[in-house]
C-alpha cells in the first residue's frame, strides 16, 4: 500500500513539474486530487484498513496528498507570473502613437467652395494657375483693353502701391482688382489651346455687407481655334449644374466688359424657389427678389485686342478664338450657403463654421 502512495506522488509530482500551463496544472488537480481520483479515495477508505495499518498509511497518504498541492500550487505561482509576463508583452499599448481624436474643426467654406470649383473644371479638362497679387498697370488694365480713363483706374477704386525708392526704373504696381491679369499672363507662357482658371485672391476698396476690401475670384479663359459663344454657353451651364443642382438653367444676359466682346453676364435659375419668383408659401422668393435668376459670373468672348496685347504670332486673332469668364467665390458661397452679410465669412466665428461642417 505504501509503495502504491509513493507511485501516485512520484507520478503526480513528475507530471506537476512537466506542466506548462496553468490550466495543465487544474487538469492535473483534479486527476490526482480530485473526487475520484486514487489518493484521496485510499486516504478516504483508510478506516476499512486492519488497525495496525491505518496510521501508517494514513499518514504517508495525507503527506503524499500534501506535497502534490504544495508542488501544484508552487507551479502554478511560477507559470502564473510566466503567463502574465507574456500577456503583457503580447498586449502591450504603444502610448508613444498618435491618437484617433474625434475630427476637430473643417474647411472654411470659401476653401471648400474655392476646391468644389476647381475640381468641376479640372473635371472638364481645365488647368489651375495662379498669378501674382500685386500687379502691373499693364497686366491688370492695359492689356485688358481699359481705356486710358477707365473709371476702374481711379485711385478711389483700386489699391496702388508706393514706387519703391530702392528700385530705380520701378513701374506703377498696384494690388491686383481682378484674376483677369492671368488671362494674358498665361497666354505669354502657353501656346494654346489653353484651358485654364485661376483662383486667387483680389482687392478694391470697397466695404459693405456685399464687399470687402479683399476678396477672392475664379478667373476662365478657353482659347484655341474654334471655340464659340456655343462652347461659352454649354461649359457654364454643366458649371453652373454641378454648383446649384442638376435642374437648374442659365440665361445670357447682353454686358459691357473691357476685355471682352460680347460680353455677358451668366444667371442661374434660382435653386431656392426653383426659378419660379415664388416660395412655395406663396411669398416672393427673397433670394432671387422674385425674378426667379441669380447672376453668378461675368463672361464673354475674348476681345482680339486682348490676344493681340499677348504680342505672340501663336495668338493671332485671325487664327484662335475663345471665352473668358470671372466669378467671385465669396459670392457663390453666400448663395450657396444662404449668407446674407459676405463679413461673416470673414469673422472667424466657429458657430458659422460648425453649421456647415
Ligand atoms: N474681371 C471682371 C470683374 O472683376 C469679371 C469678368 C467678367 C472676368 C468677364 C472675365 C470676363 O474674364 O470675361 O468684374
Amino acid at each position: 500500500m505504501q509503495e502504491r502512495i509513493a507511485e501516485l506522488r512520484a507520478a503526480g509530482e513528475a507530471a506537476v513539474a512537466a506542466a506548462t500551463t496553468t490550466d495543465q496544472l487544474e487538469e492535473l488537480r483534479v486527476q490526482h486530487l480530485g473526487r475520484k481520483a486514487e489518493l484521496p479515495n485510499l486516504l478516504r477508505n483508510v478506516s476499512d484498513l486492519p488497525p495496525a495499518e491505518r496510521g501508517i498509511v494514513g499518514k504517508a497518504a495525507n503527506q503524499a496528498r500534501q506535497a502534490l498541492q504544495a508542488a501544484i500550487d508552487a507551479r502554478v505561482a511560477e507559470l502564473a507570473e510566466a503567463e502574465l509576463d507574456a500577456k503583457l508583452v503580447a498586449d502591450r499599448v504603444d502610448v508613444t502613437l498618435p491618437g484617433k481624436p474625434e475630427p476637430v474643426g473643417g474647411l472654411h467654406l470659401l476653401t471648400r467652395v474655392r476646391r468644389d470649383i476647381e475640381d468641376i473644371f479640372l473635371g472638364l479638362g481645365f488647368d489651375v494657375v495662379e498669378g501674382p497679387e500685386t500687379e502691373t498697370v499693364h497686366y491688370n488694365f492695359d492689356a485688358l483693353n481699359h481705356a486710358a480713363n477707365h473709371p476702374a483706374r481711379d485711385p478711389g477704386d483700386t489699391f496702388y502701391l508706393a514706387p519703391s525708392p530702392r528700385l530705380s526704373g520701378d513701374i506703377q504696381r498696384l494690388l491686383r482688382t481682378h484674376t483677369s491679369p492671368m488671362q494674358v499672363r498665361t497666354m505669354e507662357e502657353q501656346d494654346p489651346p489653353v484651358a485654364v482658371v485661376v483662383p486667387g485672391r483680389v482687392y478694391r476698396p470697397d466695404s459693405d455687407a456685399t464687399h470687402t476690401p479683399q476678396f477672392h475670384q475664379v478667373e476662365g479663359l478657353w482659347i484655341d481655334v474654334d471655340i464659340t459663344l456655343a462652347d461659352l454657353k454649354g461649359v457654364l451651364l454643366s458649371v453652373a449644374r454641378s454648383i446649384f443642382g442638376a435642374d437648374r438653367d442659365i440665361r445670357l444676359r447682353p454686358h459691357f466688359f473691357p476685355f471682352t466682346e460680347p460680353s455677358v453676364e451668366i444667371d442661374v435659375s434660382c435653386h431656392l424657389c426653383g426659378g419660379t419668383g415664388r416660395l412655395r408659401s406663396g411669398e416672393r422668393c427673397p433670394l432671387c427678389k422674385g425674378t426667379g435668376w441669380i447672376e453668378i459670373l461675368g463672361s464673354g468672348m475674348v476681345d482680339p485686342n486682348v490676344l493681340s496685347a499677348v504680342g505672340r504670332p501663336e495668338y493671332d486673332p485671325e487664327r484662335v478664338q475663345g471665352f473668358a469668364f470671372g466669378m467671385g467665390i465669396e459670392r457663390i458661397a453666400m448663395l450657396r450657403y444662404g449668407l446674407t452679410d459676405l463679413r461673416t465669412l470673414y469673422e472667424n466665428d466657429v458657430r458659422l463654421l460648425e453649421q456647415y461642417a
